[in-house]
């Protein structure tokens, strides 16, 4: 019995080393964690149970048939998360540089088939060189059952991706299906072609840094949703993200233990300048009206026309979208509204509740925006709250014009409380440009048009650009100080907690993608 423990001690032990010292220094030598580490520093501390540790390829091409290693390259397996249930798998770089051989691949989708049945998040912390070369198609096809995978679970579990080193070709699907990626700056990488192909196709000379690094894809492609320093700290906002997720759409979110006492916050009175062509900073306004440092911002750095993320109110978990004043005035355009919609039905997908906070003065004019697309675009965040079922505020705090109005979570798309600031102005356009239309004539006739024009701008703007005619109809709900908004929507929100929606019996809609 001893020896045959003893085996068990010794095979064990060859999984825990993965490809070996040398391969393990030179991981940490480039400044990455081991999967094993990542797994360990993630999961709370002894929680983890592994899951195929003995596992080995099947392959026997190009003598791969002696260069075995237990594990094949990923760790696998389940532990807790600040006591929750969390499934996981991490890349190890160290055998055959992580890449995806079938039996990798099949230690990946049995934890996702778990994570699935059971309702509770998967985790994905990838470094791999793509695709196992010496094993071809059966690698390729390794991929594609994760990508299978990765559309069942859509909707059902959280489903998180860490880049924490290569991920090319075929491999950056599977976190491109996942609801959020967060990469490490400097140590990580995404591109469906590298370098060499890009410069044998394009004539492009560019780095993989250039090419795929953390920074491009928070700044220009929006692949990445957040950015870490070091894997220490990826990991920590993964842990940080988890937070604010039920642990499948089956669930609501965990709700914090609060102490009413804050409610009324006088910070927000003085936000909003008196000139309404003034920028000012929403995140401002955010802060004023959440739990003290809880937002979670995503994708900040991309689209910064508007703001999502995700913060507590009242201890309750709640997804805020908001117009960002201080960047192109607010306005929502091809890459906002993506940007947007995807986060609203992320929210719906896991009930979550939505806050919008609106100040935008309508879409992005131009060519540019026309030709890629603003209507189909901008149609995507109209779609996108108008099927949300799970409980959502808005709050006007300046500008609400045009059709960007019934975008922004307009009472009339099913938003269910809508609030807005003394400041707001809910209009059709602004007042000069209103004024300029439809008192053409009057202006142009009259002996001083200059002066003309500002008396009907003047006009125009005590009609509308005002809360009171939009409060008339009842499209907003009540006009609040803005100092009461945070109280305001902590009671909403309770209000609205048991909010049930039925909508007709579908497949699925079609979005306009
Ligand atoms: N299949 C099999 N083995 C692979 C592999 C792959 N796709 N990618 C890397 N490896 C192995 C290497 O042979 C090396 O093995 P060793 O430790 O026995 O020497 C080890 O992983 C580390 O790779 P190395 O090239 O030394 O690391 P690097 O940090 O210098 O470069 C990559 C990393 C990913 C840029 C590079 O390995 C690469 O280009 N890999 C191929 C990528 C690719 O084309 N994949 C297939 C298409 S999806």
């Amino acid at each position: 019995m001893n020896s045959k423990i003893e085996t068990l001690k010794q095979k064990l032990e060859l999984a825990r080393i993965g490809g070996g010292e040398a391969r393990i220094q030179r991981q940490h030598d480039n400044k990455k964690l081991t999967a094993r580490e990542r797994i360990d520093y993630f999961l709370d501390e002894g929680t983890f149970e592994e899951i195929g540790a003995l596992v080995t390829h099947r392959t026997k091409d190009f003598g791969m048939e002696n260069q075995k290693f237990y594990g094949d390259g990923v760790v696998t397996g389940f532990g807790t998360v600040n006591g929750r249930l969390t499934y996981v798998f991490a890349q190890d770089f160290t055998v055959f540089g992580g890449s995806l051989s079938e039996t990798h691949a099949e230690k990946i989708c049995k934890v996702m088939d778990l994570a699935v049945k059971v309702g509770a998040p998967i985790v994905g912390l990838n470094d791999s060189g793509g695709a196992r070369i010496q094993e071809g198609v059966r690698s390729l096809g390794g991929y594609a059952d994760i990508f299978y995978r990765n559309v069942q679970a859509s909707g059902v579990i959280p489903q998180l991706s860490a880049i924490m080193g290569p991920c090319a070709g075929g491999a950056v699907y599977s976190p491109a299906m996942t609801d959020f990626t967060i990469m490490v700056e400097n140590t990580s990488y995404m591109f469906v072609t590298g370098p060499n192909v890009v410069k044998t196709v394009t004539n492009e000379n560019v780095t993989s840094e250039e090419l795929g690094g953390a920074s491009v894809h928070a700044t220009k492609s929006g692949v990445a949703h957040v950015t870490e320093a070091n894997d220490v700290a990826c990991l920590e906002s993964l842990k940080r993200l988890l937070s604010y997720l039920p642990q499948s759409n089956r669930e609501t979110p965990v709700k914090l233990a609060f102490t009413p006492g804050d409610e009324i916050r006088e910070v927000l009175e003085d936000i909003v300048p008196d000139n309404p062509n003034k920028p000012y900073d929403m995140h401002q306004v955010i802060e004023g009206i959440i739990d003290e440092g809880s937002f979670y911002e995503i994708q900040k750095d991309y689209a910064e026309n508007i703001i999502v993320g995700f913060a507590r109110l009242g201890g309750q978990s709640v997804g805020i979208v908001a117009n960002q004043p201080m960047f192109l005035a607010g306005v929502l355009g091809v890459k906002s509204s993506k940007k947007g919609a995807r986060f609203v039905r992320f929210c719906d997908a896991f009930n979550i509740p939505l806050l919008v906070l609106e100040d935008v003065p309508g879409f992005l004019p131009g060519t540019d925006q026309e030709w890629n697309g603003i209507i189909t675009n901008g149609a995507k965040l109209l779609y996108a709250f108008s099927e949300a079922t799970v409980p959502r505020v808005t709050v006007i705090t300046r500008k609400a014009y045009g059709g960007a109005y019934d975008v922004m979570n307009s009472k009339h798309i099913g938003a269910d409380m809508n609030f807005a600031w003394p400041t707001a102005e809910i209009a059709v356009m602004g007042a000069k440009g209103a004024a300029e239309i439809i008192f053409k004539k009057d202006i142009q006739s009259a002996k001083d048009p200059e002066a003309e024009w500002k008396a009907k701008e003047a006009e125009y703007a005590e009609l509308f650009a005002n809360p009171y005619s939009a409060a008339e109809r009842g499209f907003i709900d009540e006009v609040i100080e803005p100092k009461y908004t945070r109280r305001k929507l902590i009671k909403a929100f309770a209000m609205l907690q048991n909010k049930e929606v039925n909508r007709p019996k579908r497949k699925h809609g079609n979005i306009p993608l």
